[in-house]
């Protein structure tokens, strides 16, 4: 069901300084910062030749990431993000086997545009999953 790993989140205390050491250290391809206020994040983008990684620093005070970076102060793995093709039956069938979707359990629309959901990550070995319907 599940089909490529679309990127992985990492939270950050500061996504400038972490955009500068993928950029200089690792040699990553990075866009500029983006700030996103609906989602409550900055964001930059690690363009690799197979997925991405993205660099999320809290935006807000109701930022979704602020309690996971105060928990995990110099940052941390977030979630894992997997392409789907057709949300909503993805999410049926892991709500058949147990399954538990955060929030009210209807796909948002997430940072890229596209439909997503988040999987508890109890359910799944302690990793917060993203499907999103690429
Ligand atoms: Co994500």
């Amino acid at each position: 069901m599940i089909g490529r790993l679309n990127h992985v989140a990492i939270v950050v205390p500061d996504v400038r300084a972490a955009a500068a050491l993928y950029r200089n250290a690792l040699g990553a391809k990075v866009s500029e910062p983006v700030a996103l206020p609906p989602h409550g994040v900055t964001v930059v983008f690690v363009e690799l030749p197979n997925t991405k990684i993205e660099l999320l620093e809290p935006l807000g005070e109701k930022s979704p990431v602020r309690g996971f970076l105060e928990r995990n102060p110099s940052g941390g793995m977030h979630h894992l993000c997997y392409e789907v093709e057709d949300i909503l039956a993805a999410r049926d069938r892991l709500v058949a086997q147990g399954a538990r979707v955060l929030g009210d359990g209807e796909p948002k629309i997430g940072a890229h545009d596209k439909p997503v959901l988040f999987l508890h990550p109890k359910d799944f070995n302690g990793t917060l999953i993203e499907l999103e319907q690429a």
